[in-house]
C-alpha cells in the first residue's frame, strides 16, 4: 500500500513473469513394437529378483546399468535372456505389464501390439499358461485402466528350430491363448525368415495376423523373404530395405508398414548415431514409417524420448510427426472403429509431442 501511497519507493518483491499456461497435449501414437520382456527397468529386476528369492550377478542398479553397452544385437540378447530370470510367478508378468502399460500413458500411447517370447520362458521351466496369463491377465482391462487398447503378439525365436516354433503355436492355440497375431524376433542374421515358412501357414490358417523382424541386422533379402514366402503383413524395423531401391518402390507401392525403433537402432549400432539414422530418408521416400520403442528400458527411452530425440536430431515438422502417428495408427491390427477413433483423436488437436 505504501508503494502507491508514496509512489516513489521500490516495490518490495520484483514482479513474478507468470508463464502463459499452454495446455501441452501428447500426440496420440499406437506403439507397434515392444516386447514386453524390454520394458523390465533395472529397479523391477531387483524387486522381483528379492521377491523370487533368485541372486542375480550383479552387486546392484549402478553394476546392472554398466551392462547396458551393448556392441550389436547379440551383445544385448544375452543380457535380456538372462535378466529374464526373475520372471518366475504369473504376477511377475503382471507387474511387469502394468508398468509399461503405466509409462506408455504417460508416453501418449493409445494402442499397443505388444510382443511376447513364449520360448525365453518355456525354456526355463516356466509354463506357458504363466506367462502368457500373467501379460493377458493385465492387457485385458488396459483400455479402462489406462486407456491403451491392446493386443498380444506372440514372438517365436529364430535362432531355435521351427519345430520348436510349431510345438509352442501349438500350446498357445490348444490354450486358447488371447493372441492377435505372430511375430519372428532374436538373432536375426543366420535365421532367414524362409525357415518359418510353415509357422507362418500354420499361423496364418489360425486367423492371426503376420509380422517378423527384417532388416534390422540382417540384409534388405529377409524383407523380400518375409513378404514373399511368410505372407507378413508388417515389417519389423526394416531399416536395411534402404539398400535395395526396387525394395523401397515396392514397400512404398503397397504400403507396407515398417516399424522403425531409433534409439534401439542407435543402442544395438545398426546406425552410428541417431543423426545418421535413415529415419528421415524414409520419410521423404514415402515409406509408411512409425516410431516404436523396441526395449524401451535397455535402449534409453519409451516413444514419447524417441520423438524427443529425433526432433533434437533432425528439423522434424509438426507434419511429420503427426504422419508418423497416423502411420501407427493405420498400421495396427486395431479394429476399424479403434482406427477411427484415435484418428479423430489425432486430428482433433494440436500436437506437442
Ligand atoms: N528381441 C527383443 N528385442 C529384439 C530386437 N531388437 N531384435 C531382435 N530380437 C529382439
Ligand atoms: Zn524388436
Amino acid at each position: 500500500m505504501d508503494n502507491f501511497a508514496g509512489g516513489t519507493a521500490a516495490p518490495e518483491t520484483e514482479p513474478v513473469a507468470v508463464e502463459p499456461e499452454v495446455p501441452t497435449r501428447l500426440l496420440p501414437v499406437a506403439e507397434l513394437h515392444l516386447h514386453i520382456e524390454g520394458t523390465l527397468q533395472p529397479e523391477l529386476i531387483f524387486a522381483l529378483a528379492e521377491r523370487n528369492g533368485i541372486a542375480l550377478p550383479y552387486s546392484g542398479l549402478e553394476e546392472l546399468r554398466a551392462r547396458y553397452e551393448f556392441t550389436d544385437l547379440q551383445s544385448f540378447l544375452d543380457l535380456y535372456y538372462a535378466n529374464m530370470a526373475v520372471l518366475q510367478t504369473e504376477q511377475d508378468f503382471a507387474d511387469m505389464t502394468r508398468a509399461y502399460l503405466e509409462r506408455a500413458a504417460a508416453a501418449g500411447v493409445r494402442h499397443a501390439e505388444i510382443m511376447m517370447d513364449p520360448q525365453a520362458h518355456i525354456s526355463r521351466g516356466i509354463p506357458l499358461d504363466t506367462c502368457v496369463n500373467g501379460v493377458a491377465s493385465v492387457l485385458a482391462t488396459s483400455e479402462e485402466d489406462y486407456g491403451i487398447s491392446t493386443m498380444l503378439i506372440a514372438a517365436f525365436l529364430r535362432d531355435l528350430s521351427e519345430e520348436s516354433a510349431l510345438e509352442v503355436l501349438d500350446g498357445l492355440l490348444a490354450m486358447n491363448a488371447p493372441i492377435g497375431a505372430i511375430g519372428l524376433d532374436s538373432a536375426e542374421v543366420g535365421n532367414p525368415p524362409s525357415k518359418f515358412e510353415r509357422l507362418y501357414a500354420k499361423a496364418r490358417e489360425a486367423g492371426l495376423r503376420l509380422t517378423a523382424h527384417a532388416g534390422e541386422e540382417g540384409p534388405a533379402s529377409y524383407i523380400i523373404e518375409a513378404l514373399d514366402i511368410l505372407g507378413v503383413e508388417r515389417i519389423d524395423h526394416g531399416i536395411r530395405c534402404m539398400d535395395d531401391p526396387d525394395l523401397v518402390e515396392r514397400l512404398v507401392d503397397a504400403r507396407i508398414p515398417l516399424t522403425v525403433c531409433p534409439l534401439s537402432n542407435v543402442r544395438l549400432r545398426a546406425v552410428d548415431t541417431l543423426a545418421d539414422h535413415p529415419l528421415p530418408a524414409m520419410l521423404a521416400a514415402g515409406l509408411n514409417v512409425s516410431v516404436n520403442s523396441d526395449d524401451p528400458a535397455y535402449f534409453g527411452g519409451y516413444v514419447d524420448d524417441n520423438f524427443t530425440q529425433l526432433e533434437a536430431a533432425f528439423e522434424l515438422s509438426d507434419f511429420d510427426k503427426a504422419r508418423l502417428a497416423a502411420n501407427s495408427i493405420h498400421s495396427s491390427f486395431a479394429s476399424e472403429e479403434r482406427k477411427a477413433e484415435l484418428l479423430d483423436e489425432l486430428n482433433s488437436g494440436e500436437v506437442t509431442h
